[in-house]
């Protein structure tokens, strides 16, 4: 027997190299073809993992968040004063209506089930099929949907220039005076503030080693080895890939009843890969934000967890493991930062 020559030596290390590099990327376990919206890749190592702590401190104008939060209350902003943000936005109860959809002027019913307020300055696009590329502008969708507010710039700038106070106020802080672009800020500002820092999921990120319950740690380590977070990653736990629904299993087929709405990025693209595609949506604060799914039609996070398991990874759970996943999502549970609530934030520190 001839010994090989040295370059087969060096193309089979060659492989091993480029096997091992690709499971490393791809850990942990599969990637079903999540397709990155801005090509922000997985993280490399095993040990970084790709989702990161939300930032403790936000830096913003302090009036420029308060008179977004008056903003977000106004029901002026709807076409029959009767609807404001807040409506569908409850802070109180996780920044959701807790309705599998939303009600807007006159009683009419949307389509889809309204997502949190909170932390969506980390979302890398706005809204289920991400139509919206930043916060400013994401505004103009619920201000003219006539299922939501119904109502458009001219009028809402006509109502409120009446009101000579917050016409002064926004005058102070925008030298373009009461414009929609200074509304449009305004509210984003106040987005910005609504986050919900040190979950315990972020104090374990940090090294807090008592941070998490051991259920939630196996539930961590769940997710990874099941490939949830092959979809659900980076600082929002999801909101930065688009994703189908049923990627394994026929969803729809299962639920009946199919929706204009279920198409999702389709709507938008027309472009027939795109259907029933949506943003993966972020995990943050997700034990409060019940129903779950796009169309609201899921009651509890046990349900949900299991769906995603059959549907999107062909794994049918124990009843041990949905009660880790779900111990690991309710770790992800922050405290709102004190400016959510009183709009009076300049720095928040823990
Ligand atoms: C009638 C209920 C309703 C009202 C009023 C409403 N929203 Fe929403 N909001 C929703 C629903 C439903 C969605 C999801 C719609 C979609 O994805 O197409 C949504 C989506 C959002 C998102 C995107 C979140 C994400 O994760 O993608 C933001 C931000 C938001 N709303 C802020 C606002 C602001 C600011 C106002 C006031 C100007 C407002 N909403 C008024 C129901 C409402
Ligand atoms: C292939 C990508 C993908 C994988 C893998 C995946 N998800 Fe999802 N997840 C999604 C998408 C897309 C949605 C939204 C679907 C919809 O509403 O139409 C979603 C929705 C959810 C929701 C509901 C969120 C809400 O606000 O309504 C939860 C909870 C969730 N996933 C948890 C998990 C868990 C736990 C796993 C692992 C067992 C997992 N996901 C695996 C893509 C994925």
């Amino acid at each position: 027997m001839t010994p090989k020559p040295r370059w087969v030596h060096a193309a089979v290390l060659l492989c091993l190299g480029l096997l091992l590099s690709v499971a490393l990327l791809h850990a942990p376990g599969p990637v079903p073809g999540a397709k990155p919206m801005l090509g922000r890749a997985l993280s490399g190592s095993a040990e970084a993992w790709p989702i990161t702590p939300l930032p403790q401190a936000v830096v913003l104008d302090a009036r420029k968040v308060a008179l977004g939060r008056q903003l977000f209350h106004d029901p002026r902003l709807s076409r029959d004063n009767t609807v404001a943000c807040a409506n569908c936005h409850v802070l109180a109860a996780g920044g959701v209506d807790r309705q599998p959809v939303s009600t807007g002027i006159g009683g009419r019913k949307g389509q889809l089930n309204a997502p949190t307020v909170y932390n969506v300055a980390y979302n890398d696009r706005q809204f289920w099929d991400g139509r919206a590329l930043s916060l400013e502008a994401q505004v103009d969708g619920p201000l003219h949907n006539p299922d939501e507010m119904g109502s458009n710039w001219d009028e809402v700038l006509g109502k409120l220039k009446e009101d000579a106070q917050l016409r002064r106020e926004i005058e102070a802080l925008y030298p373009a005076g009461l414009v929609a672009a200074s509304l449009r800020d305004a509210l984003a500002t106040f987005e910005r503030a609504l986050v919900t820092p040190d979950a315990p999921f972020d104090r374990h990120l940090r090294g807090d080693q008592q941070a998490l319950s051991p259920v939630a740690l196996e539930g961590w380590r769940l997710f990874r080895e099941l490939g949830c977070v092959s979809c659900h990653q980076g600082v929002n736990v999801g909101g930065n890939l688009y994703e189908k629904l049923g990627l394994v299993e026929d969803f729809y087929g299962s639920r009946g009843t199919p929706r204009p709405a279920d198409l999702g990025r389709y709507n938008l693209t027309r472009d027939d890969e795109h259907r029933y595609e949506f943003r993966v949506p972020p995990l943050r604060n997700v034990a409060l934000t019940a129903p779950y799914l796009h169309d609201g039609s899921v009651a509890t996070l046990d349900e949900a967890v299991q769906i995603m398991a059959r549907y999107q990874l062909g794994v049918r759970l124990k009843p041990r493991e949905v009660q880790q996943l779900v111990a690991f999502l309710e770790a992800l549970t922050g405290r709102p930062a004190p400016a959510a609530i009183s709009g009076n934030i300049e720095a928040h520190t823990p």
